[in-house]
């Protein structure tokens, strides 16, 4: 047995390296919800977080001993991780959960597919092991997301004595879509999270359609329970964060490009294609065409962060998001005034310059399986902020009440809702911004962390 009492394992993990110029290893903290609500584990000797080796300098890292204390990453080949990661993973269980295949071309589950699923179990096969290695007699294993849902299975083979959990930090997809996926993998990822003691999942309607795949495919849930725990947005830290120098430098910057006087709707996104940038886009165009006064009045902070290069789609998709909104400043822009002020360079501290700033959020997700950008917007922003948000965002259950909500893909619907938002009255929207903040803090990530645990071990 290991030594370890509490254990994560996700793909990604807290902590990246790369590789200076003097040939020494720089480790930086990753960002994201995954990593602000597992940092609740602490760095404790007894705790242990186990992630793959994802750049040069990771794998450079594990080459050469070096560990950010608590972290364990897993060098597994690159062309194993590549199947599974951006084959299986990526590709295909994303895209079942976010329901985003166009189906009369895709799927199609040939040959080559099987061979990127055997690659996928050998990665879920690594973490099962190194799991089984490092925990202590009883501990607590916390495994995260699609891209691990074979290892609960696997470890409890290995280890019949640890307490494992689950959790989805995506949609679930319903049974019927679901069903896309060849039968025996169905079955296979069903069981190997069947494998866990306890299934976490984001919201009701996430767990309720695992269930129901569940009674289609694998007879039910057995002896596993499941449990809801709605991630929220670190108040304490993101006030304290947000009003940091180098934020204050980055408002400086986006209000010159904004332009004095002007309402700003703002979205920060992984450039995903779940996230629906290119409607968004589009319903701003629809807005200055149908409510010509916003004309000259208003600017859309649109920042797009690089995300899944290595799969042609997301290049296609981000080539796209630039595009349009290339175009929106070529057919509206004035000489005064950029409509579409698009940044695609990954920036926190401008993302919450943004934050700060903003008039208007807007969440517009085709699927989401909470989009925390939701959460945080109406935290952080100076004067209270109104909230356009997609009915098909996890976050929709509990921020729906106090938002406009919308239906993604109704382009003229989302350029209504945006000019409900930028017409709100300052004393509605500052009240509505108080009660989103105060629904959005209210399980904050380290509760929720504790939570699970807790459940698990109880
Ligand atoms: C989603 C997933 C996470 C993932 C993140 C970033 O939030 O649920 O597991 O880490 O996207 O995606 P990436 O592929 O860059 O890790």
């Amino acid at each position: 047995f290991g030594a370890a009492q509490v254990l994560v394992a996700s793909n990604r993990g807290p902590v990246s390296y790369a590789v200076a110029d003097d040939g020494s290893l720089r480790s930086k903290r990753g960002g994201g919800g995954l990593v602000s609500g597992l940092s609740a584990i602490g760095s404790g000797s007894d705790s242990l977080w186990v992630c793959s080796a994802l750049s040069d300098g990771d794998r450079e890292a594990v080459r050469r001993g070096v560990a950010v204390d608590g972290v364990r990453m897993l060098d597994i080949p690159a062309d194993v991780h590549a199947d599974a990661y951006n084959g299986v993973a990526n590709s295909v269980l994303w895209f079942v959960h976010h329901m985003l295949y166009q189906t009369p071309l895709e799927p199609v589950f040939d040959g080559s597919f099987r061979s990127q699923w055997a690659s996928y179990e050998t990665y879920n096969r690594a973490f099962a092991e190194a799991l089984a290695e490092e925990a202590a007699e009883g501990a607590a294993v916390l495994v995260q997301d699609y891209h691990l849902t074979l290892v609960p299975g696997m470890l409890r083979e290995l280890r019949p004595d640890l307490r494992i959990g689950h959790f989805s930090h995506t949609p679930w997809a319903p049974p019927e879509y679901f069903a896309m996926l060849p039968d025996d993998i169905a079955r296979q990822v069903l069981r190997g999270m069947l494998g866990a003691d306890r299934l976490g999942f984001l919201t009701r309607r996430w767990a309720d359609a695992f269930t129901a795949c569940c009674e289609r495919f694998a007879g039910g849930l057995g002896d596993t329970r499941i449990g809801v725990h709605g991630l929220g947005a670190d108040a304490d830290f993101l006030r304290a964060r947000s009003h940091e120098a180098d934020v204050d430098e980055r408002m400086a910057g986006l209000r010159e490009e904004i332009g004095e006087g002007r309402r700003t709707i703002v979205r920060v996104d992984r450039t995903e294609l779940s996230k629906n940038i290119v409607r968004g886009l589009l319903a701003y165009r629809q807005l200055l065409d149908d409510r010509p006064e916003w004309r000259e009045r208003v600017v859309h902070v649109a920042f797009a962060y690089p995300s899944r290069q290595d799969l042609a789609v997301y290049r296609d998709y981000t080539a796209e998001v630039q595009r349009v909104a290339e175009e929106i400043n070529e057919r509206y822009g004035t000489p005064g005034w950029r409509p579409v002020v698009l940044h695609v360079k990954d920036d926190f501290a401008r993302s919450l310059a943004a934050y700060r700033l903003a008039d208007v959020a807007l969440v517009n997700p085709i699927r989401d399986g909470m989009n925390l950008v939701a959460k945080e917007v109406p935290v952080v922003s100076d004067g209270g902020c109104a909230l356009v948000l997609s009915q098909e965002a996890g976050a929709h259950e509990e921020l729906g009440e106090d938002a406009i909500t919308v239906n993604p893909y109704d382009v003229v619907q989302t350029a209504e809702a945006l000019h409900e938002a930028l017409s709100m009255r300052p004393e509605d929207r500052t009240e509505r911004s108080k009660r989103l903040a105060a629904a959005a803090t209210a399980l904050p990530p380290a509760r929720w962390f504790l939570d699970q645990l807790e459940a698990l071990r109880g």
